[in-house]
């Protein structure tokens, strides 16, 4: 079903280059190779180790850039509204701990290679993910109006799919030059990416995602019936028509770099990566003894929700606690929503340029729900003998609950269902329902789909359930630009390069993955902070290592263009 799985089978050239890594085309720069390298990530001036530089946000951009500042021996001073992990929060079923469910970010794709970095880093275990069709997903079921589909592989499914998938295929071909982006990509051939993208870009702005869709002449020709069905079955992760209205540059990105594909869990959840930044003593570092962590630096707790950002008289950034406390830094990264900069907390206005208030206010968010039930066993293995099918499969749906993910850990142990994981107006119809409510309406859809399956007599325990947009301390789950907000995202990006701003714009930097170009995914969250990194390195007079050139030092060549 997916784009990128086919595409280089048909396409033998695509596969000589390296793999296709999320090499993003509005900057692709090689964060993975600029990690790598080890004369590290630029130094300090020495008299300035120990100096505390304010992090706001314990999520994953917030730790990768306390880490990083803190191995530059600079203080990283974090500050956290709620838990350390951001939206990479894991929850455990109350009766069996160690069974979990991602509330938020779930699965990664290996595309990522900055966020595998911090990964093997830490020695995280992963797993494959199981997506619709993936591989390790021993079967899917398509149910659409009422018709039911049973695929163990995408060749299962009637022609009709592979159409839908065919002419999806040609629309980015055509219209989007997917294959000699991805060779590019494959290639890390910088000025082939920025010269298709550049030449793309001011068309695609302004363009929805559906209207790509349905100006395409392969989706015209094959008829409403395509498009509707790659609306709910779509590529890579499954049904993505609740992006429809966002800006088609948004999908373009996530297709080109195969971020909807291959995917992986971290074991024992995703908040473990965010943990285990926090407690992981790096050696080697500038300034700070071996034994030093982040949590250390921080005796054991971050500091509390920030209230408000201001500037002192001499010029430093000051940051006031909800609770009052206040202290002043040289610098400041924000990684939380950028909405929160106008909402929850009190930023003083003149700290950014006007029409970077623009770009912030005008931002979209996607919301985004999901609900979880603990079961005894991973029962859907069990065969129906009339069938010869598996009793319940990964499930992709129109009916309310959109996609079913089933998660085991081995058998004859509980393991968990993922009853709905829904977007946008998707999730709104969950909003206002309490957990159990949303767990009847969620089986209710499956008993249509499994007559005679008794799903809820295996359940044990409470569900858990989330709405990212009903938490304040997000509003959200991520951000997805509507068409036209090119120019917002450019320059929410490249604020980080401050050499053009007034003194009194400079030393606060945002990060965090609604900053970057690929809101959604933990890649962003990590490139961005590593932006971040380099903007207050610059700042405080340091600058990057010799051989390794940073981001800010190749954004004026590769980075974002400005349209008029
Ligand atoms: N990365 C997340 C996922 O795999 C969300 C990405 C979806 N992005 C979007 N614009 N819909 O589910």
């Amino acid at each position: 079903m997916t784009v990128a799985t086919e595409l280089p089978a048909s396409d033998p050239s695509s596969t000589q280059a390296g793999p296709i890594t999320m090499l993003n085309p509005d900057f692709p720069f090689s964060y993975d190779h600029y990690l790598a390298r080890p004369a590290g990530l630029g130094a300090v001036p020495p008299e300035l180790y120990g100096t505390e530089v304010a992090v706001v946000g314990a999520g994953l951009s917030g730790l990768v850039t306390a880490y990083e500042l803190m191995k530059l021996g600079l203080r990283p001073v974090i500050y956290e509204a709620d838990q350390i992990g951001g939206r990479l929060r894991t929850a455990g079923f109350p009766s069996a701990p160690g069974v979990v469910a991602d509330l938020g970010g779930m699965r990664f794709p290996v595309s990522g290679r900055a966020f595998y970095h911090y990964v093997d880093l830490l020695g995280l275990d992963t797993q494959d993910f199981p997506n619709p069709l993936a591989p390790v997903t021993s079967s899917t079921v398509i149910e659409l109006a009422g018709q039911k589909y049973y695929a163990e592989t995408a060749q299962d499914l009637p022609p009709f799919f592979r159409e839908v998938a065919d002419a999806w295929k040609a629309a980015v071909n055509d219209g989007a030059k997917f294959v000699e982006m991805q060779e590019a990509i494959r290639a890390r051939d910088t000025g082939r990416i920025k010269d298709l993208w550049n030449e793309l870009l001011p068309l695609m702005d302004e363009q929805t995602f559906y209207g790509f869709i349905a100006g395409s002449e392969s989706f015209k020709e094959a008829g409403f019936a395509h498009r509707e069905a790659f609306g709910q079955v779509g590529f890579g992760t499954g049904g993505w028509d609740t992006d429809f209205p966002n800006s088609i540059l948004e999908i373009l990105r996530v297709v080109y770099t195969d971020a909807d594909d291959q995917h992986r869990l971290i074991s024992g959840g995703a908040q473990r990566l965010p943990e285990a930044l926090w407690q992981h003593a790096p050696s080697g570092m500038a300034h700070w003894p071996d034994g030093t962590s982040l949590a250390s630096l921080h005796s054991g707790s971050p500091r509390g929700a920030v209230d408000r950002i201001s500037r002192d008289a001499d010029g430093d950034l000051r940051i006031r606690e909800r609770w009052g406390r206040e202290a002043s830094y040289p610098a400041v990264v924000t990684t939380c929503q950028s909405w929160l900069l106008s909402t929850r907390i009190h930023t003083e206005e003149a700290l950014f340029p006007a029409e970077l208030w623009t770009a912030i206010e005008r931002s979209h968010y996607m919301q985004s729900s999901k609900t979880f039930v603990m079961v005894d066993r991973p029962f859907w293995k069990d065969i129906d003998p009339d069938t010869g099918h598996e009793v319940l499969s990964m499930t992709l749906t129109d009916r309310l609950n959109r996609a079913t993910y089933l998660l085991d850990d081995g058998p004859d142990k509980p393991a968990v269902i993922l009853l709905s994981y829904t977007w946008n107006d998707d999730a709104l119809k969950w909003l206002a329902l309490d957990a159990d409510e949303r767990v009847e309406l969620m089986l209710h859809s499956l008993e249509q789909i499994y007559p005679g399956v008794d799903i809820a007599s295996h359940i044990v325990g409470q569900p858990i359930t989330v709405s990212w947009e009903a938490d304040p301390n997000f509003m959200g789950a991520f951000k997805a630009n509507l068409p036209g907000h090119y120019r917002y995202q450019q320059r929410l990006f490249t604020h980080f390069k401050q050499d053009k701003l007034p003194e009194s714009q400079r030393g606060i930097f945002l990060a965090g993955d609604d900053v970057s170009f690929t809101a959604g995914w933990a890649e962003g969250a990590v490139t961005t902070g590593l932006n971040a990194v380099w903007g207050v390195v610059n700042h405080l007079g340091g600058s990057s290592a010799p051989g390794n050139p940073g981001p800010g030092e190749l954004l004026d060549s590769i980075g974002p263009i400005s349209l008029d």
